[in-house]
């Protein structure tokens, strides 16, 4: 005998569900919160210091901040020398001022730039944020538009190089 479908009608179980399409947002947990909410201050204070940024030659604004282990947020951005190679990236003043302010370790990484997508950070930074972040640190790129990436540490800087390649340095040589 054939299978008699009909269309459900609003009180169907079927039909409640597929009214509730897309399925509502769960909550989400206390910790995912605090991590959003934290993330989400870090960018505005990474937009706020964009705004100081020193960038006449290349016209490019980024703003970096950094939330230490210690539980403080030092800022950076970049400033630019007429001599160009002298100029400085943001995330190298904002590590510049956790190191000056006495704080040894990162938490947590915002940077922000006008551009088409989320600033990520030149192969230098990545570089200088791992000499004081661990692998699973988190950093929010962001665009000045509201776009957002996150990716660890670990993930920007694969392969990266450490003082444990070093244990054969000869410690005496000239
Ligand atoms: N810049 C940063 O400040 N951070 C980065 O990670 C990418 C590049 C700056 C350096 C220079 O002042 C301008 O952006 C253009 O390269």
């Amino acid at each position: 005998m054939p299978r008699v479908t009909r269309h459900p009608s609003r009180n169907d179980e079927r039909c409640r569900l597929a009214l509730r399409w897309p399925a509502p947002r769960t909550r989400l947990s206390a910790s995912k919160h605090r991590k959003r909410a934290h993330a989400m201050s870090l960018i505005q204070d990474a937009a706020r210091v964009r705004e100081n940024a020193h960038a006449p030659y290349s016209g490019f604004k980024v703003g970096a901040a950094i939330r230490t282990v210690e539980g403080h947020v030092h800022l950076g951005c970049n400033v630019e020398n007429v001599a160009y190679p002298e100029g400085t990236c943001a995330e190298a003043g904002a590590i510049a001022a956790m190191i000056a302010a006495g704080d040894k370790r990162i938490a947590e990484v915002a940077v922000i730039a006008d551009c088409p997508a989320p600033v990520p950070p030149c192969g230098g930074c990545r570089q200088k944020l791992a000499e004081f972040a661990s692998g699973d640190v988190v950093v929010t790129m962001a665009t000045t538009a509201g776009a957002r990436l996150q990716m660890t540490v670990a993930e920007l800087l694969p392969g990266a190089f450490d003082a444990g390649y070093m244990v054969n340095a000869d410690k005496d040589a000239p």
